[in-house]
């Protein structure tokens, strides 16, 4: 049988595809990964809409255990991903154990945000490399993202930087946490990469009715509140006439 990785979209229970519905409808048990984005929806309003039970499962069940794999040989099997399954790298590694299982697999797409992000303005073909901000720990305080930053600079390119999330701990990282890490990454390094005055773009609930998208210097954007997660930061690079005139909109 198959393993069917379901991107069921941004936002709500109505952001999945008609093709997604019907697969997770025909599907013998559902499956949703709770570690990789937050849907604005609870577990019950998706149930509801898609008329399916859906079992929740951490990123240990989906990457440490075969179970899905294993399932899959002999029933129909959905895990649903919110966005876009391959808007996180983790789902590309349970194509490959399919793969290597020879276990059938079939990947439903849907919007992500790593397309979205294009309501600010900023054109997609101008963001480099994407990446993302843990959160600081003992002895774990990385400064990939702001390397990250400085490499896309140097191209002139934007950058979208994800933000982490703990769902197991309810803690989904904001806009001024993020800009707080690089600030504090800015204060050891001293390479002018990411300082107050550096111009952002912060989102929100990208795809849903109350999305909000602001922009402004760091030091600005620290004192705005964007709401409920999730959020992304952007740092744009170089802008071309058309980008700077859209993004007043969200001035
Ligand atoms: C690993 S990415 C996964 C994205 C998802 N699979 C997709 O394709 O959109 C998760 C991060 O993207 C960002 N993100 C996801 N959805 C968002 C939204 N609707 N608005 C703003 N940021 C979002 C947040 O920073 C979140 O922590």
């Amino acid at each position: 049988m198959t393993l069917f990785i379901i991107g069921i979209g941004l936002n709500d229970e109505k952001d999945v595809t008609v093709k997604g519905l019907e697969t997770i409808r025909s599907c013998d048990e559902a499956y949703m990964e709770n570690y990789t984005s937050l849907i604005s929806c609870s577990v019950s309003d998706l149930e509801k809409f898609y008329e399916k039970k859906i079992t929740v499962v951490d990123r240990k069940f989906v990457e440490q255990t075969d179970t899905l794999v294993t399932a899959a040989r002999n029933k129909k099997i959905a895990l649903l991903v919110i966005g876009d399954p391959f808007g996180a790298t983790t789902h590309i590694d349970l194509m490959l154990r399919c793969k290597k299982g020879n276990v059938g697999f079939k990947i439903i797409n849907n919007a992500s945000i790593l397309i979205a992000v294009g309501i600010t303005g900023l054109q997609i073909y101008k963001f480099g490399k994407t990446t993302s901000i843990p959160y600081p720990d003992k002895g774990f305080r990385p400064e990939t993202s702001y390397e990250v930053i400085k490499q896309n600079k140097i191209l002139g390119l934007h950058t979208l930087l994800m933000l982490d999330l703990k769902p197991e701990q309810n803690k989904f990282m904001t806009i001024a946490e993020a800009i707080d890490i690089l600030l504090e990454i800015e204060s050891r390094k001293k390479q002018n990469v990411f300082t107050e005055g550096t111009f952002c773009v912060g989102v929100a609930r990208i795809g849903s009715d109350d999305f909000a998208i602001k922009s402004g210097k760091a030091s600005d954007l620290l004192k705005e509140d964007f709401g409920a997660a999730p959020h992304s930061l952007i740092v744009p690079g170089e802008l071309h006439f058309v980008e700077e005139e859209a993004l007043k909109i969200w001035k």
